[in-house]
């Protein structure tokens, strides 16, 4: 997703809104822009690359106490500096920047030329700048402008737009895409993300779907596209400014990675009741009676949290006796799902924005389906559009690549099916077994992290691998996929992860004397199994880096390395294994001198289908 920034007030603009779009840069970009407005002139500054480029072309930077400012990824058009936001309409009066894709943006853009447009861009965002403009030109206020262009597309818009005839305001809009307005003194701040308004203030309004705001800096009004009022809630936001800030780590991966013991605290803070064994769920209690009834689970994500999805499948089979699946979001949408009264559904997504699961959610909706969600952002499009759900709490992730979303969402799965478990047939002492295994889950995290020179060491040896396998089973396949995929994403090195089944009937052929492959093995019903798995890696001359029990002499004997697990609940070890998993994937990223936090062709959360 693309960063907005905005600011009317009586500061300079230039240095808030290019200070918030750094706070977003982590979304991942290839231009960057702002305009101000000046004695009632547009001023423009774009450039292609990253925001330094747009500063050091700027040095001044530029005049006004009005600016927006956009980071955005190419989506219509190549990254030159004429695809780039903002975006001007043909009479240079108004300026727009504009998160979201227009569908209907070759229909509008050729009713336009036929009146004599001539477009600069390529984009549809620049379409939309020039309906808006054409609108303010026939008389129409800025916000009735924006309304009625915003009637006329088909698609997904979160944008800002200014009149340099009507310097006073600022009007936002969120049609699927993200906005949020900064509350202050004399000024108001407006961004796709609170993160990038928490240096300036704490409180915020959300605008929900199809909501317009004009913004002076003494006054909010927000209206529908029927242009009927609509009150909002001032919320809190909930950052401290320096959970942006990469302190004393060199990335802020690694950084995540470290926060995971306090991440995983602040999931379960409240949520554990010892004394009976359970956990409390404060949406679930609004939901009671359906539940009761609920006989299947479907959770559904993409990428990462689809892994977390895939972890809490198994535990609700497991523990909860209920039939659950961990389906991709993008391909639930598709598959015309089967909806019915006694389905949980369980969208989860660090972002909550994630366009996939958005639509697979919007669909299950439509046919009348219960949906919990599980998501880290307050007031993603996820938490606004479920029945109900849960927040982890994990604090921002920056990092592209997901570490303590996936711990914290896997746990937050984790809490869902304690709470089914004990609707069912899970005795108080086995749920007062499994909580005091939550409680001691974030010091044991912490254990584990005590091995990253280890995994250093095992990263810097195996980091031109030809090719990597991961192998689990039972809730630790999806960790095995989940370690994969970290490889994948940010070392670019050719890995799988599968179970230690599914290998033997293909992937194994892959092994040569030398093959890295990270096993899983912990004390559980699944360890028998992975003992083979191992003996056939070993016979095939695999190098072996198992995750077991400290005291498991028989995987010390057949692994080459072992990082030991402290002793645990067996529904906690998804948890505790991934920990080696991310360290590696992130030491090997770093023996090969990657740009780790903004791996290439990815961004933080995919915002279209
Ligand atoms: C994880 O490292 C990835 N960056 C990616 O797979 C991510 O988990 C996926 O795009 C889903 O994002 P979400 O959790 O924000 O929905």
């Amino acid at each position: 997703m693309c960063g907005i920034m905005g600011y009317i007030g009586n500061q300079e603009a230039w240095g808030i809104v290019v200070g918030g779009l750094r706070r977003l840069e982590y979304r991942g970009y290839d231009s960057a822009g702002v305009v101000t407005v000046s004695g009632k002139a547009l001023r423009l500054a774009r450039s292609v690359g990253h925001l330094r480029a747009l500063e050091d072309a700027n040095p001044e930077g530029l005049p006004g106490n009005i600016g927006i400012g956009h980071t955005s990824w190419a989506t219509h058009g190549g990254v030159t500096e004429a695809n780039c936001h903002p975006h001007l309409d043909s009479k240079s009066r108004i300026a727009i920047v504009h998160n979201g894709i227009i569908d209907n943006v070759e229909a509008l853009r050729a009713e336009l030329v036929a009146k004599g447009t001539q477009f600069r861009s390529e984009t549809d965002t620049e379409v939309l700048a020039e309906l808006i403009g054409r609108g303010v030109e026939a008389g129409l206020s800025l916000r009735d402008s924006v309304v009625a262009a915003l009637k006329r597309i088909e698609g997904t818009a979160g944008i800002v737009a200014v009149d340099r005839l009507d310097p006073e305001r600022l009007v936002a809009a969120r049609i699927g895409s993200p906005v949020v307005v900064g509350l202050g003194e004399g000024a108001c701040w407006v961004a796709s993300d609170a993160l990038a308004l928490r240096p300036y203030t704490d409180r915020m309004i959300v605008l929900d779907d199809s909501e317009i705001a004009e913004l002076t800096p003494n006054s909010i009004k927000t209206v529908d596209l029927e242009q009927r009022s609509r009150e909002k809630r001032v919320e809190k936001i909930l950052h401290q400014p320096e959970d942006a800030d990469i302190g004393q780590f060199a990335h802020f991966m690694l950084k995540e990675i470290h926060e995971q013991p306090v991440a995983l605290d602040r999931t379960l803070r409240g949520r554990l009741d010892a004394s009976i064994g359970n956990a409390r769920l404060g949406g679930f209690q609004t939901q009671e009676q359906r539940l009761f009834d609920i006989r299947r689970v479907v959770f559904f994500a993409c990428g990462t949290s689809l892994y977390s999805a895939q972890v809490g499948a198994y535990l609700m089979s497991r523990y909860a006796r209920m039939p659950a699946t961990a389906e991709d979001a993008a391909e639930l949408s598709v598959q015309n799902p089967i909806v019915d009264r006694q389905t949980l559904y369980v969208a989860i997504s660090q972002s909550g924005e994630t366009a996939d699961t958005l639509v697979a959610l919007r669909e299950i909706r439509s046919r009348g389906g219960l949906i919990a969600g599980i998501t880290n952002v307050v007031g993603s499009s996820l938490s606004r559009e479920t029945d109900f759900g849960m927040y982890v709490h994990a604090g921002p992730e920056i990092s592209v690549c997901s570490t303590k979303a996936f711990t914290a969402q896997a746990l937050g799965t984790e809490l869902l099916a304690l709470r089914f478990a004990r609707m069912r047939d899970l005795s108080a002492n086995d749920g007062r077994l499994w909580v005091e295994a939550l409680e001691r889950l974030p010091q044991q995290v912490r254990l584990m992290l005590e091995h990253a020179s280890a995994c250093r060491e095992l990263a810097e040896r195996f980091c031109n691998a030809r090719f990597t396998m991961f192998v689990g089973r039972g809730p630790n396949v999806a960790v095995a996929g989940e370690g994969a995929l970290k490889l994948k994403e940010i070392a670019y090195l050719p890995a799988e992860g599968l179970s230690g089944a599914g290998m033997k009937h293909g992937p194994l052929a892959l092994i040569e004397p030398g093959s890295p492959v990270w096993a899983l093995v912990p004390p559980d019903e699944t360890r028998e199994r992975m003992i083979g798995n191992l003996r056939e890696l070993k016979a095939r001359g695999a190098f072996i880096m198992a995750v077991a029990q400290s005291d498991d002499s028989e995987v010390a004997q057949i692994a080459d390395h072992m990082v030991p697990l402290p002793p645990h609940h067996p529904a906690v070890s998804p948890i505790l294994n991934v920990i080696p998993l991310q360290l590696y994937a992130y030491y090997v990223a770093l023996a090969k001198g990657y740009d780790i936090d903004k791996p290439r062709n990815l961004a933080k959360s995919v915002t279209v289908t």
